[in-house]
Parts: C-alpha cells; sequence; structure tokens
C-alpha cells in the first residue's frame, strides 16, 4: 500500500463516474448512446477568439506571467464586473485560475478554518462539498425542497445559521437543477446575510449569461450595501464561452481575500495558461463576445424548453422548469421499487445504471447532488438528440411500468 496523505480519505469517490465510465466505454464499443451527462455546451468556442490564440502564440505570449494574470486581462475582467454586474470592483480585486472550480478551491483554501460551517443549499455541484471539506471546513446543507423549485428560503438560511458558520454559498442559476433564483428571491437572502455581519459570500455566477424566460440576472454583491465587502464573485469563460477545456476562471472580491489567493496560487500553479489570457480578455471586450454568448442563449433556450415539456409528459416524472444553465433535474422516485430487464431499480444511480445499459441513455444521478431522487440531464445538446433520448427514456419507463 502506497502510503497516502489521510486528507485524500475526505474526498469521497465519485458514485456517478461509474456511470459515466460506463457510458464512454459503450460508446468507445461503437454502441449509439445518447448523451445527456455532459456538463459543457456542445459549440464550439467562437472563431474570433481562436484566431486570438494563434495571434497570442505567434507573438510568443508563452512565458511566465504574473500570478493574477497579465494586466489586460485583469483590467478586462474589472471592467466586465462594473459594465455586466455593477459590482465596482478594482483590478487589485481581481485574480484568476484555472477554470472557476480552481478559483472556488483556491478561495475555500484561503477563507475556512478546522471547523467553520459553510451553509450550502442542495441540491449543489458535487465539487462544492469536496472542497469545502479539503480547506478543512463543513459543509452545512440546506435542502431546497422541489416544491419551491430547488429554491431555499430566507427562514431555511436563517435557520442555518449558527455560531460555526463562515461563509454562504449560493450558486444562481444552479447546477445541476437549472433553476436561477429570481431577483426578489435572492433580495430576501441577501437581507438575512446582512443581519450577519462575520459571514462570508461566495457566489457562485458561472452560469449568469444563460438564463430564460425573461429571467433578470443579478449579481449578489449588489443586493445589500454591506456585501460588496464580505462577497467572493466567481465567474469563468467555460460555459458562456463554450470554453471548458480553455481552464479560465476568474474571481472578484475584497482585496485582501484575493492576495490570499494570489499568495497561494504563486506556490501552486503560477498563473493560468499565458497565451490564454489575451483571447479570454478579448472575448470579454468584442462585441463578437456578447454576440455569440447571446447565440448560444437562444439556442439553449429552446432546447431547455423542449426538454423539459417533453420529460413533463412523461408518466410519473416530475421535473421543474429550468429558468438557467442547461440542465432539466427531473424526479424519478416513483419507479423506485421497480425493475426491469433484471435490474431492480432503488435509486437514481440504479435508475440511472439501467437506462444506459438497457435503453443507451447516458443522464447523471442526483447522489452526488444530495438528491438520490433526480437524475441531471444536459441540453446542451440538438433538438434531435434530445427526441431521441426522451423516446429512449419513454420505452424505458414502459417496461418498469
Ligand atoms: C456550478 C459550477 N461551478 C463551477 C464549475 C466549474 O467550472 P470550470 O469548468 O470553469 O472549472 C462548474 C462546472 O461544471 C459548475 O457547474
Amino acid at each position: 500500500m502506497f502510503p497516502l496523505a489521510d486528507r485524500i480519505k475526505l474526498v469521497s469517490e465519485s458514485i456517478t463516474l461509474a456511470v459515466s465510465a460506463k457510458a464512454n466505454a459503450m460508446k468507445k464499443a461503437g454502441v449509439d448512446v445518447v448523451g445527456f451527462g455532459a456538463g459543457e455546451p456542445d459549440f464550439d468556442t467562437p472563431v474570433f477568439i481562436k484566431e486570438a490564440a494563434k495571434v497570442a502564440l505567434d507573438k510568443g505570449q508563452t512565458k511566465y506571467t504574473p500570478t493574477p494574470c497579465l494586466p489586460e486581462l485583469k483590467q478586462a475582467i474589472a471592467e466586465k464586473f462594473n459594465r455586466d454586474n455593477s459590482l465596482a470592483y478594482t483590478a487589485e480585486q481581481i485574480t484568476t485560475g484555472a477554470g472557476g472550480k480552481h478559483c472556488l478551491y483556491m478561495a475555500f483554501m484561503a477563507v475556512l478554518n478546522p471547523g467553520d460551517e459553510v451553509i450550502l443549499p442542495s441540491p449543489y455541484w458535487v465539487s462544492y462539498p469536496e472542497q469545502i471539506k479539503l480547506a478543512g471546513g463543513t459543509p452545512k446543507v440546506v435542502r431546497g425542497e422541489e416544491a419551491n423549485s430547488f429554491k431555499i428560503t430566507p427562514k431555511h438560511l436563517e435557520r442555518a445559521i449558527g455560531p460555526r458558520t463562515k461563509a454562504f454559498l449560493i450558486n444562481s442559476p444552479s447546477n445541476p437543477s437549472g433553476v436561477a433564483y429570481t431577483p426578489e428571491e435572492l433580495e430576501a437572502l441577501a437581507e438575512i446575510i446582512a443581519q450577519h455581519p462575520k459571514i462570508v459570500v461566495f457566489s457562485d455566477e458561472i452560469y449568469e449569461k444563460l438564463v430564460y424566460d425573461g429571467l433578470k440576472f443579478v449579481s449578489f454583491a449588489t443586493l445589500h450595501p454591506s456585501l460588496l465587502d464580505r462577497t467572493l464573485t466567481f465567474n469563468c469563460h467555460s460555459k458562456s464561452f463554450a470554453m471548458t477545456g480553455w481552464r479560465i476562471g476568474y474571481v472578484g472580491g475584497p482585496k485582501a481575500a484575493i492576495d490570499a489567493m494570489n499568495k497561494l496560487q504563486s506556490q501552486m500553479t503560477s498563473h493560468i495558461t499565458s497565451f490564454t489570457q489575451i483571447p479570454a480578455a478579448t472575448a470579454l471586450q468584442d462585441p463578437k463576445g456578447a454576440e455569440s454568448v447571446e447565440q448560444m442563449r437562444r439556442q439553449f433556450e429552446k432546447r431547455g424548453r423542449h426538454m423539459w415539456e417533453r420529460l413533463s409528459k412523461l408518466p410519473k416524472i416530475t421535473c421543474v422548469r429550468p429558468n438557467g444553465a442547461f440542465y432539466c433535474f427531473p424526479n424519478v422516485s416513483a419507479y423506485f421499487g421497480k425493475a426491469a430487464g433484471g435490474s431492480n431499480i432503488t435509486d437514481a444511480i440504479t435508475f440511472a445504471a439501467a437506462l444506459l445499459e438497457q435503453n443507451h441513455v447516458a443522464v447523471v444521478p442526483g447522489t452526488d447532488s444530495g438528491f438520490d431522487t433526480h437524475v441531471r440531464l444536459s441540453f446542451a445538446t440538438s433538438l434531435e438528440q434530445i427526441d431521441k433520448g426522451i423516446d429512449r427514456i419513454e420505452q424505458f419507463l414502459k417496461k418498469l411500468g
């Protein structure tokens, strides 16, 4: 046995990985699997951003840069926060990381002490609890009920606050629920946080551009005058610009927190890849950036409506209508206790495994998101694939009866 550190035991083995590994193996073996599992846009990165990367390479932007990033990118991000989000961050209040994920991890490491609690609404993105635990903190899960569109209420939030509460994490629009809070609902939560001046807020806004049904996106830190100085606002290029593989995330917040994150990063990764930095600034500054995002958003809106309409018509399935991100999160628990093709369905994992095995549709069980009654379907795929996949799910459910 190789002598590993105890902290490795803190991180849970992803139970959903088995399902995605199986889907990949089936695809490799030539099985026509309909994939609703991917958490990334199916579009390619807009051409003007790729061109900017080629120019950066040709200009020799291949050397070390400052830890936060090049000043041009820092400035472009600060301007973006000011312009799009009414967040008055200066360039010194910005840093970048290898995707939104790395920014969040650095922030937990910079903010949490052992025993600190982070209030985490569920269903949640799978990495939050693991990152919180790695940083010595404890996730305090507050359940967002399906009957309330998976949103927590001010009462829920108030009840969860205790002497050990260090931070409140809000992710709207949410992965995996596909639900975004309205500005009024967020304001009501902000009112509660405002009464607890020691609580720090982590606002994960990476799906801000992907909102539907005319919903207005607002940044959490703008909702009460006391919040700007204790909120970290996370964003990235991954979802809005279809740049998941580029690993560009960024965060704005109080200078002391940003400096602490830079201190950590300077001893870890140093900085994000040099020749992605000017292209990342170009994406935020060139009007073509906003145009491409809007084009993709419109497609996602159409697909999301279609997927939700079809899911809602399936027998015994309930599904909250998504108004953000690119996920539907239907409740499949009415089928627990049933069996088909030799598989007993007892939870979201066995449901997903049997659906994949028997009808060749890949979905993500909600188990790692705190909901083992639900599965996540991504609508970042074509309308044809959506129809084909839902037809297959329909056949699968018929077998279960
Ligand atoms: C809610 C949420 N936050 C953060 C991330 C991380 O994004 P990135 O790919 O930029 O690391 C994801 C990715 O799926 C996400 O869904």
